[in-house]
């Protein structure tokens, strides 16, 4: 091929992919994750063309957002099932970018309900290893050593230096779109922090200020640790967006509300995600 056999099928192909809609370009989905139905069915509501999808147990809506494709994904609560509906969006839609957004608890005194945190990274409150004890000696949650259930692919108990607890990482361009809407947020601060999952509501106000001491979490919650190491497996960039429904820690009445406020700041992200999308 001389040069001008180059330029001439590279001018064919531009205006090939011009002629395609910016939903045709792109590569895949953005996939926006909600355990409830409170916490997915209004994003879902604002999708252009939605289709609903049933797999398994979990419900999937497949539409569009200026054009963009976006597939919000009713997780349902708890480390399996958002795992499993991690999986299956994977599979099943191979989105460019997940984002698990919802309801949390409190860890930091400082965070007001409605206030909204940007996981810079978040970390499995459920994977610990207890000291030895006799029957009779009780049971100490605070004696609990972290356990990385990734550390190796032996027995987790017999793993020389498990007891780092794993950091579930958000990805930083997300990190960095979900930076940029700040202002768009009138309810309460946005501020980046960790969040907790596991399977657990916490009640008890020390083992809530040990893991806030000891992993510096700011919130806890269901969801975000186990789908962010799935997304991981997967290659998927991943963030964890939550608003505070309630903090034990000053006080802070549980309010169901802020999962519709959640939903409304995930929304002005993923529209910023297309945004910047398009001019690439
Ligand atoms: N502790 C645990 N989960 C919480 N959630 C909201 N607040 C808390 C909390 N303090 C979320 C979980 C789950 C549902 C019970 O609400 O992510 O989906």
């Amino acid at each position: 091929m001389n040069n001008k056999t180059i330029l001439m099928s590279l001018a064919v192909g531009c205006m090939a992919v011009s002629s395609m809609s910016f939903a045709q370009q792109v590569s895949g989905p953005i996939v926006v994750q909600g355990a409830m139905p409170v916490e997915a069915e209004r994003f879902a509501q604002r999708l252009d063309n939605p289709q609903e999808i049933e797999i398994g147990g979990w419900r999937f809506w497949r539409g569009t957002v200026e054009g963009y494709p976006v597939v919000v994904s009713e997780t349902l609560k708890g480390m399996s099932n958002a795992s499993a509906a991690t999986a299956i969006a994977a599979t099943q839609f191979h989105p460019v970018a997940i984002i698990n957004q919802g309801t949390a608890g409190g860890h930091d005194p400082a965070l007001k309900v409605y206030d909204i945190v940007l996981g810079k990274y978040s970390v499995n409150l459920g994977a610990f290893k207890s000291p030895h004890k006799q029957p009779g000696e009780g049971s100490d949650s605070l004696q609990w050593k972290p356990m990385d259930l990734l550390a190796s692919k032996g027995s987790a108990g017999e793993d020389k230096k498990p007891h780092t607890i794993r950091k579930f990482p958000a990805d930083a361009q997300l990190l960095s779109v979900a930076e940029s809407v700040k202002a768009s947020y009138s309810k309460g601060n946005v501020v980046e922090g960790v969040i907790g999952s596991a399977d657990m509501w916490n009640s008890e106000l020390d083992r809530i200020q040990s893991f806030h001491r000891q992993y510096q979490t700011s919130v806890e919650e269901m969801e975000t640790a186990s789908a962010s190491q799935i997304a991981a497996a997967f290659d998927i960039p991943f963030i964890g967006i939550r608003v505070l429904s309630n903090n034990i820690t000053n006080q802070g009445a549980y309010d169901p509300q802020t999962g519709l406020a959640c939903q409304d700041y995930v929304y002005q992200v993923v529209k910023a995600y297309i945004a910047k999308a398009k001019t690439r």
